[in-house]
């Protein structure tokens, strides 16, 4: 993606949580500018055409105003010919156990053109929705090891044959970089949340044998410059 669209997209995406106050707002920009995730999600082949998504661990809900930004620019004069089109979100459904992030949220994804339903919950004892796409960006390791074979397990009987899950997870083998990332895990969360949460994280090739155990085609994915030792995992059902 050429620079002149990323930084379209971060302004794009990012102008609607503005109303929700300076914390949100440049959260939103660091967010969507310094992190490799959401250019990747662009990447033709990744997400399907147009789907349903349920985004677990949603946060303030980037992910939304990510793809919504992309839609509307493509529908503009100035999308770059070689960009693919991006995925179209037919719903956006997310999750959130912070309920002053689902209030950023509700407030920036008020003008989104799809359905949103945004609730503060659980993901332990959350119903799954039926979804095309289930997101888990950064949140597996706030659940202990138990829980999360259990979620997977929920998510695993849930999709679709044709749904994806795509998840990032930390590579808890990676050293340095993977404590440096646990770290700022730990801040996003304290200062949004008031608490210090506890980390439970995996290495990289363990998240992959628990996945293919659970039944799931698991792909790895580049994102360029991904810093913090983080893994993009696209994992379908067999
Ligand atoms: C590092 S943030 C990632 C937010 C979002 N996925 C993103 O990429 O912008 C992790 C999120 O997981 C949420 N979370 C952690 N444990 C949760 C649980 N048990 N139920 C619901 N949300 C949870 C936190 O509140 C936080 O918003």
């Amino acid at each position: 993606m050429s620079d002149s669209l990323q930084s379209r997209l971060v302004s794009q995406a990012s102008a609607p949580y503005r109303p929700a106050g300076p914390w949100a707002w440049h959260f939103a920009r660091g967010k969507l500018g310094g992190d490799p995730l959401f250019a990747a999600l662009l990447r033709p082949g990744l997400l399907p055409p147009n789907g349903r998504y349920l985004d677990l661990g949603c946060g303030q809900g980037l992910l939304a105003s990510w793809l919504h930004a992309a839609a509307t620019l493509h529908d503009g004069p100035d999308w770059p010919a070689e960009q693919a089109a991006p995925p179209q979100v037919s719903a956006y459904h997310g999750l959130d156990m912070q309920a002053t992030a689902i209030g950023h949220a509700r407030q920036a994804l008020a003008g989104c053109p799809f359905h949103v339903r945004l609730e503060v919950g659980d993901l332990r004892d959350f119903a799954l929705p039926d979804a095309d796409v289930i997101t888990l960006f950064d949140v597996l390791h706030y659940l202990p090891g138990n829980t999360q074979e259990n979620l997977l397990q929920r998510i695993r009987s849930s999709l679709p044959p044709d749904g994806r899950l795509l998840l990032r997870v930390g590579d808890g083998a990676a050293g340095l970089p993977h404590h440096l990332s646990q770290v700022v895990d730990r801040l996003v969360v304290r200062v949004q949340g008031g608490t210090w949460p506890r980390l439970h994280c995996r290495p990289a090739t363990a998240w992959l044998t628990l996945l293919g155990e659970l039944g799931f085609r698991v792909d790895p994915l580049p994102m360029a410059g991904a810093g913090f030792a983080n893994v993009l995992l696209r994992a379908c059902p067999i």
